[in-house]
């Protein structure tokens, strides 16, 4: 269990930040929500009370035997501030301490993450743009708010991403420190495939995976946050895009080899920085694919299913990969009587030819749908990489750090 404290101020996003609480407490976190007065004209102070099991006050003249503006920063093992408004945004940046948010801000030793939400004019101001440099310079995550709808019908970024990919984030701040979510994508144009392909058999029926796509998502959220363009090609997920993320939807193994190809891009501005193979490929597809239901008892009824080989897309990606850019794989391996996980592995990297290649041990069968992972990142050329067990969030930005110290740097600098 952490302490962590939820800011929020005077947004129309504050209704956001019931379900994060939420989400921290079910978690088992210990929430003290700090709303500012503005904030509890959206959401009323009972509502957080009630939630976070803890007294919510907006000023430093309550309470004032406790302390309260020293003490709840000083305990506080993370800070989210969701919404941040430009206004939040800026008194943090000033160091002012005219509300209990801003001066638990200043008395806070723990990571502090700032999850932007406000109008897009705002958010593009260079006003508010500097503010951002600045509380990122002294440590502080910032979120890049999302894309999309706003209050009323105008759209743009300046949303609040999703309670459930914020929540994922602080995990990952909480595990690592501020550390993890650097904004070293910043620039840079990532495409990941994630999910599991479906080969058709007939209308109804299709050979597939257990791969539930959360490893590949994760990585999309992670590459997001740390300032990437990101590109998801999704094989049968339903997972709701995370925030700034472009999803591609892909059926089979055909489709997603196309996809990937497309969006990897073979020169020119759409070529791709890092292209990642998280999903699982189908490695074989039926030879046909019948137009009609197959029917037990008629003519048609099948008694074996004929199967062909289907493109190995890692293998085309490393092939047609523009110079400069870093191809990382995906394998599940278990150890058996010839080799170990990671013997395997390693030649599995040679045989690919991929830069990176990232290692999930499934000998105990207990990857596929889970909530955390644990991998070995093997690299082609230097030293390899071992990402401890954690939230696949937080094991995604084990993956993106060793990607990253990889990258040359961007064109230009
Ligand atoms: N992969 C791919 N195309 C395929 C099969 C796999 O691009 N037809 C990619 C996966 O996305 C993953 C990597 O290759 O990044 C390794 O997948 P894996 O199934 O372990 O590779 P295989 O070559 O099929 O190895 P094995 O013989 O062990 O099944």
């Amino acid at each position: 269990m952490s302490r962590i404290v939820l800011g929020v101020s005077g947004g129309v996003a504050a209704y956001k930040a019931v379900l994060l609480l939420r989400a921290f407490t079910e978690a088992g976190h210990d929430v003290r929500v700090v709303p500012t007065p503005g904030a509890l004209h959206f959401v009323g102070a009972a509502t957080f009370e009630a939630l976070s099991g803890n007294p919510v006050t907006t000023d430093v003249w309550s309470d004032v035997p406790e302390v309260a503006h020293v003490r709840i920063g000083q305990e506080a093992d993370l800070v989210v501030v969701a919404p941040a408004t430009a206004d939040l945004l800026a008194r943090a940046a000033m160091g002012r301490a005219d509300d209990l948010l801003t001066a638990t801000l200043l008395t806070a030793h723990c990571p502090v993450v700032f999850v932007p939400a406000m109008h897009t004019e705002m958010w593009l101001h260079p006003a508010t743009q500097d503010n951002v440099a600045t509380l990122r310079r002294r440590g502080a995550v910032v979120l890049p708010p999302a894309i999309g709808r706003l209050t009323g019908p105008d759209s743009g970024p300046g949303r609040l991403p999703e309670p459930t990919d914020i929540a994922a984030l602080a995990g990952v701040v909480l595990a690592g420190g501020a550390a993890a979510l650097p904004g070293d994508l910043t620039g840079r144009r990532v495409v990941i495939s994630a999910g599991g392909t479906r080969e058709p058999l007939d209308p109804v029926r299709y050979l597939g995976n257990r791969s539930s796509g959360k490893q590949g998502w994760a990585l999309a959220r992670v590459a997001a946050a740390r300032g990437a363009d990101v590109v998801l090609v999704a094989a049968n997920v339903e997972i709701a895009a995370p925030f700034g993320v472009r999803v591609v939807p892909v059926g089979t193994a055909e489709e997603l080899r196309a996809a990937m190809l497309a969006e990897a891009g073979a020169g020119g501005e759409a070529m791709a920085d890092v292209v990642v193979m998280s999903a699982a490929v189908a490695d074989f597809r039926p030879v046909t694919v019948a137009a009609t239901k197959l029917k037990k008892g008629t003519a048609g009824e099948p008694s074996a299913i004929a199967l062909v080989r289907n493109p190995d897309v890692l293998a085309e990606l490393v092939t047609k990969r523009p110079p400069g850019q870093l191809v990382v794989g995906f394998a599940a391996e278990t150890g058996d009587g010839d080799a170990d996980v990671l013997t395997h592995a390693r030649a599995k990297l040679l045989r690919k030819g991929c830069d990176l290649l990232v290692v999930n041990d499934v000998s105990a069968g207990q990857v596929f749908g889970r909530a955390d992972n644990a991998v070995v990142v093997l690299a082609a050329e230097g030293p390899d990489t071992e990402v401890p067990h954690g939230s696949k969030d937080a094991v995604a930005a084990g993956i993106w750090t060793a990607v990253t110290a990889r990258l040359a740097p961007p064109a230009g600098s």
